[in-house]
């Protein structure tokens, strides 16, 4: 597997390789000053043609930035689960998600591209979460909850069953969320309340 950035998130990501006893192959990042990573080599620039037919995994936090760089990828995108993990086969992953250590995905969950499922999140049955999401670690999703593209969901919050939020929303760390969440806010505390809104 490949990386495509240099970050404190990929050094998450070569613990799960590791641990699964998956290679890594190659890291890249658009920073050329950054020679490695947890004592891995950081090649530089992305190139397509060094990806060849293996697989590649965008390690990088930021949901926006996810995004952009998703759009400049050629290579075909790897799906990773820390082997901890406990992901129903009645969910689907899709390509570019990494299911961190410790998470649970229950039954006819629908995960988009290049989500993230951070250290023991849990995400609960029917739920649907869209593209570029991230789940902090600890955070809890009860049954049916839509989580909108790019949405960020912060450490430790709860959302309430059969919520629906939209896209690219913060959640505050620790936040309890019994309502919709319309697109483009930053909500915390409990319940929930709209402090700012984003872009
Ligand atoms: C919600 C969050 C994004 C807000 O950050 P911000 O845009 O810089 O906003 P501010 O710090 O200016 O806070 C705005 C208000 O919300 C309050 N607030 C911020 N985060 C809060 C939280 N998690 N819970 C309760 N209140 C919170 C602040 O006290 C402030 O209140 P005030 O206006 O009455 O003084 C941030 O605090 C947060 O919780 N991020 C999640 C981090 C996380 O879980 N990371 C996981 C990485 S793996």
């Amino acid at each position: 597997m490949y990386l495509y950035g240099a970050s404190g998130h990929a050094k998450v990501i070569i613990g799960i390789l590791k641990s699964n006893g998956q290679i890594i192959q190659g890291i890249f990042d658009d920073n050329l000053s950054i020679i490695s990573l947890l004592n891995y080599p950081v090649t530089g620039l992305y190139d397509p043609s060094i990806v060849k037919d293996d697989q590649i995994i965008i390690s990088i936090g930021s949901n926006e930035l996810r995004q952009n760089v998703s759009k400049k990828i050629l290579s075909d995108f790897g799906t990773l689960i820390h082997k901890s993990a406990l992901v129903s086969d009645f969910s689907t992953i899709n390509p570019g998600s990494v299911i961190m250590q410790n998470a649970v995905v229950q039954p006819n969950v629908i995960v988009g591209k290049h989500v993230i499922i951070n250290t023991s999140a849990v995400v609960e049955h029917d739920c649907v979460i869209n593209d570029f999401v991230h789940i902090s670690p600890n955070a809890t999703i009860c049954g049916n909850v839509f989580v909108g593209e790019g949405t960020h969901i912060g450490a430790g919050a709860v959302v309430i069953q059969g919520v629906k939020i939209g896209k690219w929303s913060i959640i505050g760390a620790g936040s309890v969320i019994i309502q919709n969440v319309p697109d483009n806010v930053v909500i915390v505390g409990n319940p929930g309340r709209i402090v700012k809104t984003v872009h």
